[in-house]
């Protein structure tokens, strides 16, 4: 299997429902955001690995129709996938392509750039970081939403889940990605050269409802890098799914997803 194209939570249709379940999840955290950062009308947006699509329509919105937003990914299927569902609700204004943010980001085009949950699915987020502010125009904002997994919980405690947050974060290692680069996004965005750079973490979770079902859902979708990279055997992941949903099933478990950090600053 070629890692280098093997992005590490399955692809595709499948990948697409998932990613559906993720958005629904991470919506409240990310509308905020969008406000509370001041993406308003007639501005021009780009959605770097814009999966289904779920933040650019939510840009989209935000922008109206005077604005604009480009949702580029390199999965043609949830490419395919996102336009069709543009076209359905009759979304003008979003155009989504199928490119590699590596070259295929534009130069200052954007006043907004906005990545979430992409950096820490790649083995150099800080190169991947400055190629999205270059496509920023000079006073352009970017956003930046990324996991750091090792903050996941499950309470009271779980064996099953321990391992299974050792599972994720060995096999991310192993791929050569980071699972916990949500810590290091604040450093990297300032690295990157960008000012005013404001942070703020985001942790969807509970006794009851999807919070609680991504974990299983995510855990189950890595099956095929765990066993290929030698973490653990395909019987031990099976073993663990089925607890994982057992805990998620239990109305007495309280469980968090991995802890969100949020953060954006100005190109200068
Ligand atoms: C976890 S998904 C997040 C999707 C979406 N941003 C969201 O939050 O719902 C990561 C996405 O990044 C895309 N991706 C990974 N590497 C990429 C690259 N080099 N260029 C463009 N997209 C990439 C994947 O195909 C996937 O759709």
């Amino acid at each position: 299997m070629d890692d280098q194209h093997f992005y590490m939570i399955r692809g595709g249709v499948e990948g697409r429902e998932r990613l559906r379940m993720v958005a629904r999840v991470m919506r409240p955290g990310t509308l905020a955001l969008i406000e509370r950062a001041g993406v308003g009308a007639g501005l021009r947006c780009l959605d770097v690995g814009s999966g289904g699509g779920e933040v650019t329509f939510d840009l989209a919105a935000a922008v109206g129709p005077t604005g604009s937003v480009v949702g580029i990914d390199v999965d043609p299927v949830k490419v395919e996938l996102a336009a069709a569902d543009a076209e359905a609700a009759g979304v003008g204004n979003v155009e989504f392509r199928v490119a590699d943010l590596v070259d295929g980001l534009g130069e200052a085009e954007y006043d907004v750039v906005y990545a979430r949950f992409v950096l820490w699915t790649l083995s150099d987020p800080t190169s991947a970081l400055r190629d999205m502010v270059r496509a920023l125009r000079p006073g352009g904002r970017l956003f930046v939403e990324d996991i750091d997994f090792a903050a996941s919980l499950c309470s009271p405690t779980s064996a099953d889940f321990q391992r299974s947050v050792e599972v994720f974060l060995e096999t991310a290692r192993r791929m050569g990605v980071d699972a916990n680069f949500g810590r290091r996004v604040p450093e990297t965005v300032l690295a990157a050269g960008l000012v005013d750079v404001q942070t703020n973490i985001v942790q969807p979770g509970g006794l009851e409802g999807e919070a609680k079902v991504l974990h299983p859902l995510s855990f189950e979708n890595i099956k095929a890098m765990v066993v290929h990279h030698d973490v653990a055997t395909a019987d031990e992941v099976d073993r663990i799914v089925d607890a994982l949903y057992d805990l998620a099933r239990d109305p007495t478990t309280y469980m968090l997803c991995p802890r969100i950090v949020q953060a954006y600053g100005d190109k200068r």
